[in-house]
């Protein structure tokens, strides 16, 4: 099995998984909170539609995880400042 490395901790994953879905089956069902009332968000509609799972992937914020494959090695900051 590979891993991620989220937040600094390595994550397992099964290939051809989304990042969000690696997140979701270590059971980590938020993995970020909204910006003004601080609530906890992660997998949504699963599809790209709601933007709730954002997550940094690689450096670069905004990334919604349910749409990007896990790759071995990957680095993921989850938190309330990724939609930046
Ligand atoms: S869960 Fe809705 S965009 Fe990712």
């Amino acid at each position: 099995m590979s891993e991620i490395v989220v937040d600094g901790e390595p994550l397992p994953f099964v290939e051809g998984q989304t990042v969000a879905a690696a997140l979701v089956a270590a059971g980590r069902v938020a993995w970020r909170t909204t910006r003004v009332q601080h609530r906890p968000r992660g997998v949504f509609c699963g599809i790209g539609v709601c933007f709730d799972c954002l997550v940094r992937i690689e450096g670069t914020g905004g990334q919604r995880a349910c749409l990007v494959q896990a790759v071995a090695g990957m680095t993921v900051t989850t938190g309330e400042h990724d939609d930046e």
